[in-house]
């Protein structure tokens, strides 16, 4: 009993060091987590009117939250995340409700070509929001929806905006 409840413990703790480690490599290369709220991402996502034909990535999807609420609208979901806690935790969550058209990806972002996406949901820091300006910009079809909650991209006019969600038409 006392040995489970040891390799239980040391588990748990293995799980929470790992969590704190990657949410300092994630601060490095994108942005630490912090989750949108579900009225948020109902917001977000009316701006970005996801439809059966489109595919949705969400860059940094953390613990998969937008992916769920965006695969009613039928899309197909795509989650980047660099932190493999939060990649296992999405991805069990996504598993356990049967979700089909969802997939996760662990990847660090930048290296994830945007060409084929319709529709991108992002929740970054204002300090990487030109470079990832320019790699929208240079890899997304003309015509595709991206929404930003929190934080504008610098030199480029929003198409619309909802408090501090931010619609741009590429
Ligand atoms: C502010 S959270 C947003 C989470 C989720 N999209 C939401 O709105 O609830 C940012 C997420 O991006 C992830 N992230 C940061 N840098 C990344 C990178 N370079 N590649 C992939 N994911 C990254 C973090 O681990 C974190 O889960």
């Amino acid at each position: 009993m006392i040995f489970f409840l040891y390799i239980l413990l040391s588990f748990l703790y293995t799980i929470i060091i790992l969590f704190f480690v990657y949410t300092i490599y994630a601060i490095k290369k994108g942005a630490p987590f912090v989750p949108t709220s579900t009225k948020n991402i109902a917001k977000m996502l009316s701006m970005v009117k996801p439809g059966e034909s489109d595919v949705l990535v969400d860059l940094g999807s953390g613990d998969g939250r937008i992916l769920f609420q965006a695969t009613k609208t039928g899309c197909r979901c795509i989650g980047i995340e660099i932190n493999p806690t939060l990649y296992w935790l999405s991805k069990i969550i996504s598993k356990i409700r049967r979700l089909n058209n969802v997939s996760i990806i662990r990847e660090n972002l930048w290296n994830f070509n945007l060409s084929k996406v319709d529709v991108l949901t992002l929740f970054f820091i204002p300090s990487k929001m030109m470079k990832l300006k320019q790699k929208i910009q240079n890899e997304m079809k003309p015509g595709s929806r991206v929404v930003s909650n929190m934080f504008q991209f610098p030199n480029w006019q929003y198409t619309e905006n909802s408090g501090k969600m931010y619609l741009y038409i590429v």
